[in-house]
């Protein structure tokens, strides 16, 4: 387990970096992630490379028993580049090219950009392969998908559309382009999608095949380095530091060609109101069903031109034990010092701008001690759920293209899964389609609404061999090509789930979104009654079931039919299949998840207040549990059959903690 900070020495005189060096392993840091941004300063001028001064940091470093892992630079290309070839500007969809003073400044699929980016990794890898304090490499820095409009880009997608469909016949039947006298007659006619050109919106097929190829020009651009890394200093692991919920790109297709996934998490501070950094972690590393490293920590207030709120005291140990808690094996700080100058002053690092060691600091060494303490525990030890929930970015675009209405969007579909999960401390794995879902008990799915006839067949045998899976709304309406299929919904899997879709309707909220908590929350909606009697608000999506070999669960009692089934339960197989035609409120969610984790008999714990965040780390036979308070008020929490505490308050049936506290127990061996 390692505790680490990312660090800039290129943005501090050099007779700091031994002082910087030493602070940092007296606060127990053990590794440093540098060099992401400094083109200017490993190549000031094209092909003169200088990397001695980051073989000085480096090695003062190391002097402190510190370890290093190096970034790629290629999100901050320097002026000179851009100065020469302009065309490595990206262009937005009214064909402006972004300027220079930022970052991310490249087009990811311009070839001329791609052979300057092989060239300085090259450079810098064969430098730095044989680096006695380098242990690995981040790959550039938060890819997102190459969005971009410029005119190589509208070629190579016209190229790339080439080898997808062969002919213009082809492709012209698969996006449907009948539809509004769309029919291209020539591969140069088709446009790069953009919402607002018309007027109206483009054809979903194109949209999708857009953010497909988009997705996979980063993707590509990724993997010209990591060849390279893998060529010159194949003892390296390789890494990208991954943005959380971001979903402009295929993270899982990103994440193929590396040793494992990190990501940057800033939970807090009033900065982005929609943070999740519990459900962040468990799709970060549910990408790769592996343990992950947090590659940037928050360490204080966020900031660029505004600022956010400090953290409370305790509350940044809290989030970097939580991300242990979510299999983290490496936390490293974002960033050691609050830079003086640039985008970023406000972004508070673990010192001030003052350079003196002070709360933050000792907080932080804090945590480092407790991590030095338990790793022999904890070390080898993973996160393991018996039940997932399905992540998929195709599904999340599909969805950002045609929203159908709000409440819909992907995360949000996840997190009411995850959110009841939590309540019974289930925590569940965030996961693509193509893990091995046999290990899992349950799977529930937001809408699987491109539906291809391989998943469909995934699912299937999932239950078939006595999975139990759980369907929302929305779920086989569309072909790979983004266009309808023509069954009875839900598609290919109605057998699976024993219903027919007989009927659909969105639900509006009928008080005003203004006074509501999130989306259609607040609104009246549609009532549903479960066969028990308790009745449930539903919201944003009524399907009126036709059953086909399924019992009811819910009926509408409100609503266009009612008396109709809107959540029904089918055997088929060994296993079983829970439709749900509607959204719920968070007690419907609820409800769904203890029917069918009490009726698996899964080891789950009851009355998990609001806000506490639990998992288990197991290594072998042994399980470590911890309890994560991420709310500012004490909380009981009840405890499973325990044998000893590593941390926090100690107990039997339960345990008191403090704000943002953190106890982690030892688990009594399963009977
Ligand atoms: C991201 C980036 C960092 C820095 C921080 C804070 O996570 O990776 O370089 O910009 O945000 O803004
Ligand atoms: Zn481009």
């Amino acid at each position: 387990m390692r505790v680490g900070v990312d660090y800039y020495p290129e943005h501090w005189p050099e007779d700091r970096w031994p002082t910087d060096a030493r602070l940092m392993r007296e606060a127990g840091l053990s590794v440093v992630r540098m060099a992401e941004f400094a083109w200017c300063r490993m190549e000031p001028q094209e092909g003169r490379y200088d990397f001695d001064w980051l073989e000085r940091a480096i090695g003062i470093l190391h002097g402190e028993g510190i370890e290093v892992v190096l970034g790629t630079p290629t999100a901050t290309p320097p002026a000179w580049l851009h100065e020469r070839y302009p065309e490595l500007y990206p262009a937005d969809p009214r064909g402006y090219r972004k300027g220079f003073g930022t970052r991310l400044q490249r087009c990811l699929g311009n070839e001329i950009m791609r052979s300057y980016s092989r060239r300085i990794t090259e450079a810098m890898v064969a430098r730095f392969a044989d680096n006695p304090a380098v242990i690995g490499w981040q790959t550039d820095n938060e890819f997102e998908a190459n969005l971009c409009y410029c005119d190589d880009c509208a070629r190579r997608f016209r190229e790339w559309l080439r080898r997808k469909y062969g002919t213009l016949d082809a492709l012209n039947a698969a996006w449907g382009t009948v539809f509004w006298s769309q029919e291209y007659s020539g591969w140069s006619q088709i446009p790069l999608p953009w919402e607002a050109r018309c007027g109206q919106s483009h054809n979903p097929s194109l949209w999708l095949d857009y953010r497909r190829f988009a997705s996979e020009t980063t993707v590509a651009f990724q993997h010209d380095q990591v060849e390279i890394i893998r060529r010159l200093a194949p003892g390296h692991f390789i890494t990208h530091n991954f943005m959380g919920l971001h979903d402009s790109m295929d993270y899982v297709a990103l994440a193929e060609d590396l040793d494992f996934v990190s990501w940057d998490n800033y939970p807090g501070g009033a900065w982005h109101a929609d943070r999740d950094p519990a459900m962040a972690h468990d799709a970060m590393r549910g990408i790769k069903e592996k343990n992950i490293w947090v590659m940037e920590e928050q360490s204080g207030i966020p900031g660029w031109e505004r600022m956010g709120v400090r953290p409370a005291p305790g509350q940044i140990r809290m989030w970097a034990w939580q991300a242990i808690a979510h299999g983290a094996d490496a936390v490293l700080f974002f960033r050691w010092r609050s830079c003086l100058y640039g985008t970023e002053q406000y972004w508070h690092g673990i010192l001030n701008h003052d350079g003196i060691p002070r709360r933050r600091y000792h907080e932080i060494a804090g945590f480092a001690s407790e991590v030095a303490k338990l790793s022999p525990e904890l070390d080898g030890s993973i996160v393991k759920s018996r039940v997932a929930i399905l992540n998929s970015y195709e599904q999340n675009w599909a969805l950002q293209i045609q929203p159908q209405i709000d409440g819909l969007g992907w995360w949000e579909q996840v997190r009411r899964f995850a959110n009841a999960l939590g309540r019974r401390a289930l925590g569940g794995d965030i996961v693509p389609i193509t893990t091995n879902l046999a290990s899992f008990q349950a799977v529930f799915v937001p809408s699987w609404y491109i539906l291809t006839d391989d998943d469909a067949q995934r699912l299937a045998d999932y239950v078939k061999n006595g999975g139990t899976l759980v369907l929302n709304p929305r779920t086989g309406v569309k072909h790979a090509d983004n266009t309808c299929r023509t069954e009875p919904l839900p598609g290919p899997l109605a057998e699976v789930a024993g219903i027919e879709v007989d009927d659909y309707s969105p639900i509006y909220p009928t008080v005003p979104l203004s006074s509501a908590a999130e989306g259609n929350e607040g609104s009246e909606g549609c009532l549903i009654r479960m066969a028990d009697g308790r009745e449930f608000c539903a919201k944003v999506w009524a399907d009126y079931l036709t059953l086909k070999g399924a019992e009811a669960v819910a009926t509408w009692e409100q609503g266009h039919f009612p008396g109709e089934p809107v959540v029904t339960r089918n055997r088929f197989g060994k296993g079983s299949c829970c439709y749900l035609g509607t959204i719920g409120e968070a007690e419907f969610y609820e409800a769904v998840v203890a029917m069918i984790v009490d009726e698996l008999g899964l080891p789950t714990l009851e009355g998990i207040p609001l806000g506490v965040d639990v998992r288990v780390r197991r290594k072998g036979e042994e399980r470590f549990v911890f309890f994560v308070n991420q709310t500012g008020e004490d909380q009981w929490v009840p405890l499973p059959p325990i044998v000893e505490t590593l941390l926090g308050p100690s107990g039997t049936k339960e345990a008191a903690l403090g704000p943002y506290d953190v106890a982690i127990y030892k688990l009594a061996p399963r009977a």
